[in-house]
C-alpha cells in the first residue's frame, strides 16, 4: 500500500518533531526534558486589540496561578464590532492535543489553529492550558478541563463579550485533547451549571486506546507522525502507576468499561462529531468509540478523511482541514439548542 502525499515542508517538520519529541522524552516515560523541549515547541504571543492577526485578537485568562491553569481566549473583531451586537456567539472550549504530555495553548501550530477557528466559524475560542504528564497525571488534565468550565460559568467572570450566549458551549479538542473533551463533557452533562449548556462536542481523531492492538496500530505502528511506541509511552507517562491501556479513560468502551457505559447512556451526553484519518493508527479505536456512543443511545456523526494523518488539520496545505473546518460549523450551526 502506498503512504500519504505529504509535501516536503510538512514531512521536514514532521521528521523534527518526531526527533524532538524522542529526545526530550525519557524511556521510562517518567520524565519530559521541558527546558530542552522549549527549543522545539516555539510559542506565540497573543494578538492585542492593536494589532489583530488577519482579524482576530486573543489574550490570556488566569484561573488558577497555583497550578498555572489559565486559557486564551480568542475573539473575531467581526463579532464584537458594535455592528455585530445583535450576533450571539456560541463558545468552543477547545482542548490542544500533545498526548497529554506535551504541546501548550500557545504553541504556534495551536494557536494558529484556535485563530482559524475563531475567524472560520462565528464562535469564540477558548483554549485551556491545562496541566501535562507525567509531572501531573490522569485525572489532573480533566480537573483543569472541568475546572476553566465552572469558571466561565461563574456570573463573576465577565471576561467574555457582550454578545456571547453563554448558555452555548462546545467542548473540542484534537488527538489526547479529543480524549479530553469526551470526559469534560461526560462530567459537565451530570453537572448544574448556573448559565452553561452542553450543545456538543467535537473531536478531532481522538486518543483513546486499549491493551489489544488493533488492525491499524499493527499496520501503521511505524507512523506517519505517531508511533505505537510513542502512543504506548504516553500512556504509560498520564495513567496511574500500574493502570494498563484498558483503563476507563483510555479503552472508553473495553473490558473495564461498564462504568462509562452505564454513565454515557443515562447522561444526556450531548451530538458528538468525530473526525478520523485513513493513516492515523489510532483510527479503529476512534471508529469503536463512535459505535460505542451509538449503542448507548447517543447522537454520533464520523467524518472519515481517507488520505489524512494524525495532525493534518494543523496544515492548511491539506485540503482536508479546509473541510474539517466546514463541518465544524455546520455541526454548531445544527446543535446551537435554543
Ligand atoms: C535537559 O537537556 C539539556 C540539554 O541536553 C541538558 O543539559 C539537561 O541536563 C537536561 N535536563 C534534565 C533534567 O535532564
Ligand atoms: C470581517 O468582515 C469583512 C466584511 O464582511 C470580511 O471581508 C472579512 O473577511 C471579515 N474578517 C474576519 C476575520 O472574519
Amino acid at each position: 500500500m502506498s503512504g500519504p502525499k505529504i509535501p516536503l515542508k510538512i514531512r521536514l517538520f514532521l521528521a523534527v518533531h518526531s526527533l524532538s519529541v524522542n529526545a526530550v522524552s525519557s524511556s521510562d516515560s517518567n520524565s519530559v526534558n521541558r527546558s530542552l523541549l522549549k527549543i522545539f515547541d516555539p510559542k506565540a504571543s497573543p494578538a492585542p486589540s492593536t494589532k489583530p492577526d488577519n482579524g482576530v485578537v486573543s489574550s490570556d485568562v488566569m484561573v488558577d496561578p497555583t497550578r498555572k491553569l489559565w486559557f486564551r481566549l480568542f475573539t473575531n473583531t467581526n463579532n464584537t464590532a458594535a455592528t455585530a451586537a445583535d450576533v450571539s456567539l456560541p463558545v468552543i472550549l477547545f482542548f490542544h492535543g500533545g498526548g497529554f504530555a506535551y504541546m501548550a495553548a500557545n504553541s504556534v501550530h495551536h494557536d494558529a489553529l484556535c485563530k482559524r477557528f475563531a475567524r472560520e466559524i462565528p464562535a469564540l475560542v477558548v483554549s485551556v492550558n491545562y496541566r501535562l504528564s507525567p509531572e501531573h497525571k490522569y485525572p489532573a488534565q480533566y480537573d483543569d478541563g472541568f475546572d476553566v468550565l465552572e469558571f466561565i460559568d461563574s456570573p463573576k467572570f465577565e471576561g467574555f463579550p457582550a454578545n456571547t450566549k453563554m448558555q452555548h458551549i462546545f467542548v473540542a479538542g484534537d488527538s489526547a485533547g479529543g480524549n479530553l473533551a469526551h470526559h469534560v463533557a461526560l462530567k459537565a452533562c451530570r453537572h448544574e451549571f448556573s448559565r452553561l449548556k452542553l450543545c456538543g462536542v467535537i473531536e478531532l481523531q481522538p486518543f483513546y486506546g486499549g491493551e489489544e492492538r488493533t488492525e491499524s496500530e499493527i499496520r501503521l505502528a511505524g507512523g506517519p507522525v505517531l508511533t505505537t511506541k510513542r502512543t504506548d509511552w504516553m500512556w504509560k507517562a498520564f495513567l496511574p502507576e500500574g493502570a494498563t491501556r484498558d483503563h476507563e479513560a483510555v479503552n472508553i468502551f473495553g473490558p473495564n468499561s461498564n462504568s462509562n457505559v452505564e454513565k454515557i447512556s443515562e447522561s444526556a451526553f450531548p451530538a458528538t462529531l468525530v473526525f478520523i484519518g485513513g493513516f492515523d493508527p489510532l483510527q479503529d479505536w476512534q471508529r469503536r468509540y463512535v459505535e460505542g456512543l451509538k449503542k448507548c443511545g447517543k447522537e454520533v456523526y464520523k467524518i472519515e478523511y481517507p488520505n489524512a494523518i494524525h495532525g493534518f488539520y494543523a496544515f492548511e496545505e491539506f485540503p482536508e482541514s479546509s473541510l474539517l473546518i466546514a463541518e465544524i460549523n455546520s455541526f454548531i450551526h445544527n446543535h446551537l439548542n435554543l
